[in-house]
């Protein structure tokens, strides 16, 4: 139990551009993926989906990543288009969420989109409890209109997170976290 409780108290994030290998294995990539869908979900409408790149997929997947960049930015160098181009390949395994907005008359929006973020935050922790490193982050590339295109989005789902999962050559030092007593109010009558 307290091994769980130091798991959860010390999860910390890595630095996509600073990954190195290896990546989760196809076991731990499960672990985290049924972790991510084991979140709370109002309705039963699981309003998320997994897109995984691994291997050449990242490659091919930042020529689209580097056209919806060139196409946002027409003057873009080659060096920012070849970055785009290996932004994926940053980190072994790399997993886009997306939230999936659905039936908003039955769940409002916000609990569909709150839902998404708990499937990143589990992602993290599956990935922590095993020895990895995972960062959740946006970029310019998650409100892109071309990208969402490129990954078959419809029109109101959105990117909940793209997720670098692998290692750290050196253990990530503890960063300032929140002032609990600032953070916590017990009220009172
Ligand atoms: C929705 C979301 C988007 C984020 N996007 C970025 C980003 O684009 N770039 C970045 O450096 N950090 C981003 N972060 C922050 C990192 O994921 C991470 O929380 C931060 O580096 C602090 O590390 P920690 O998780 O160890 O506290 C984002 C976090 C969230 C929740």
């Amino acid at each position: 139990m307290n091994e769980v409780i130091d798991l959860l108290l010390s999860r910390r994030s890595g630095r996509a551009r600073d990954m190195v290998g290896p990546g989760p294995t196809a076991e731990q990539l499960e672990i985290i993926l049924k972790a991510g869908m084991r979140v709370p979900d109002h309705g039963k409408k699981a309003p998320w989906r997994f897109v995984v790149f691994e291997g050449e997929a990242r490659s091919t997947f930042g020529k689209a990543i580097a056209d919806a960049f060139q196409q946002a930015n027409p003057d873009a160098g080659e060096e920012s288009l070849r970055f785009e181009a290996n932004r994926f390949m940053r980190a072994e395994t790399v997993v886009v969420v997306i939230s999936e907005i659905r039936d908003t008359a039955k769940v409002p929006e916000w609990e569909q989109v709150l839902s998404a973020g708990a499937v990143c935050q589990n992602m993290l922790l599956a990935a922590h409890v095993q020895g990895l490193y995972g960062q959740w982050i946006s970029e310019w590339l998650a409100y892109d209109k071309s990208v969402h295109k490129a990954l078959r989005m419809e029109e109101q789902d959105r990117i909940a997170g793209v997720l670098y999962f692998g290692q750290m050559e050196q253990p990530q030092a503890e960063r300032d976290r929140p002032d609990f007593d600032v953070k916590v109010t017990h009220w009172e009558i």
